[in-house]
């Protein structure tokens, strides 16, 4: 069959490289994609947002499956417009996809449907939400509803950055908007997890555990990016834990969807605090996590376009999914300068290298390829990606990897991993 991946960053390459070892494919396309995803796929130049540019060549090309990367196209309705033609399409509808699009919608649903979260309240006008935080005098997390590319979310201890991040939003609007109503919810301390789970409506499988590290520096220092880094599985969801993350998060918020009349199809990723009285739901978000699908899919041993196609026929139930037991570690090497300024267009060396390593994987987030030549041309560049027999040799063999990789100024985290290791260490 004819498969469309919808994205261009390092979970659509993890994506394609997936889907394209599928016996089911015929021909795989990308739309907009990059300089590795060209190599497994024919990149098409049509951006992810293009939602009639995107049905026009999925009508014209018989693509009998379109699987969509980022939220930007779900929030957009790609899937209701794509049903409507009787395209087949992996992802949540529009109003599903709410769950992500707007955290009001989310909070509202977690809270109907008692799904433990932290404890919020929404705001409607800056003045209203400055007294509060003024008489609340305590630590906070400060939300814009809408979406903002992952930086609308303000974690503040003190009431001086609450203000500075209500009035940001809400009166010098930085994200437009996305920022007319906003969320104020207490602090969750703990350790977070990624746990995506694939829905049809009514059956729910869970895919392997992940953590993602979001500061730009060592030992989660620096400003906040798209993710440096992952690995799974992640020894701080045990299977205990992780039965309960689906009891009291996944069951609940599924079965909520459905009952709202807006039943949930596709990839859902919670985010997930362990908190000392139990996991809480920080987030969801409609679609595979990035980097954790770097970390992820490597370790899976089923067939992908089966897994979508079942999800779309709603029969899910079917389906039981297979993995290696190895671990996987995902670094990110960025740009210099990243997630501020950054150079683009610098050569990229030592790439042919590592297409015959055993067990690495390497998947391109900002690259672009010119005259045979990989070039960067974005902040997060590559996702090396390792396994190993535990996370240690995974560990090992990842950076090994990554060492080869040059560029000018390139820049990644040196402990990917490393609260997994902890954990082992301390028996
Ligand atoms: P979100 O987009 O809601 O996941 O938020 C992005 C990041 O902000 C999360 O991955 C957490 O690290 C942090 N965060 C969000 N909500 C909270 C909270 N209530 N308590 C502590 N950290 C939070
Ligand atoms: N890794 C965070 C995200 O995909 O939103």
């Amino acid at each position: 069959m004819k498969v469309l991946v919808i994205g261009s960053g390092g979970r659509e390459h993890a994506l394609v490289w997936k889907i394209a070892q599928s016996k089911k494919v015929s021909k795989l396309f990308c739309a907009p994609g990059n300089g590795g995803i060209a190599e497994l796929a024919q990149c098409v130049n049509i951006q992810a947002e293009d939602i009639n540019g995107l049905l026009e060549f999925a009508v014209g090309n018989g693509i009998e499956l379109t699987v969509v990367g980022p939220e930007i196209p779900l929030a957009l309705g790609i899937v209701d417009v794509f049903q409507q033609h009787n395209l087949k399409i992996f992802g949540p509808a529009k109003a599903a996809s709410q769950l992500e699009s707007s955290k009001v919608f989310a909070k509202n649903i977690m809270k109907k449907y008692h799904v433990p979260t932290a404890d919020f309240k929404t705001f409607r006008g800056k003045d209203e939400a400055l007294a509060y935080v003024r008489q609340r005098q305590k630590p906070l997390v400060i939300k814009a509803d809408g979406l903002c590319a992952g930086k609308g979310v303000f974690v503040c201890p003190q009431l001086l950055e609450q203000e500075q991040a209500i009035k940001a939003i809400m009166q010098d609007n930085v994200f437009g908007e996305a920022g007319k109503v906003i969320i104020v919810e207490e602090i969750l301390r703990g350790e977070e997890a990624s746990i995506l789970v694939i829905s049809d409506g009514k059956s729910v499988i869970s895919l392997a555990s992940s953590q993602d590290h979001k500061r730009i520096f060592d030992q989660d220092q620096g400003p906040n990016t798209g993710g440096m880094g992952a690995y799974s599985p992640a020894p701080v969801v045990t299977g205990t834990l992780l039965a309960r993350i689906h009891k009291e998060i996944i069951i609940p918020t599924i079965e909520g969807m459905q009952k709202e009349g807006t039943p949930y199809c596709g990839v859902l990723y919670a985010g997930v605090m362990i908190t000392e009285t139990g996991p809480k739901a920080l987030e969801f978000n409609v679609r595979f996590g990035d980097p954790e699908t770097q970390a992820i899919l490597p370790r899976l041993k089923t067939d992908l376009v089966e897994v979508m196609l079942k999800t779309q026929e709603r029969r899910l139930n079917e389906i039981e999914l297979s993995w290696r037991d190895e671990a996987c570690v995902c670094v990110v090497i960025a740009s210099g300068g990243y997630p501020g300024k950054y150079e683009k267009g610098r050569q990229i060396f030592g790439l042919d290298e590592l297409k015959t390593e055993k067990d690495i994987v390497v998947f391109h987030a900002g690259t672009k390829k010119e005259n045979g030549k990989i070039f960067t041309s974005g902040g997060r560049v590559l996702g090396v990606a390792g396994l190993g027999r535990d996370i240690k040799q995974a560990i090992d063999r990842t950076y090994a990897a990554v060492s080869k990789v040059r560029f000018d100024d390139l820049h990644y985290r040196r402990d990917i991993a490393y609260r997994a290791l902890e954990r082992i260490n301390a028996g």
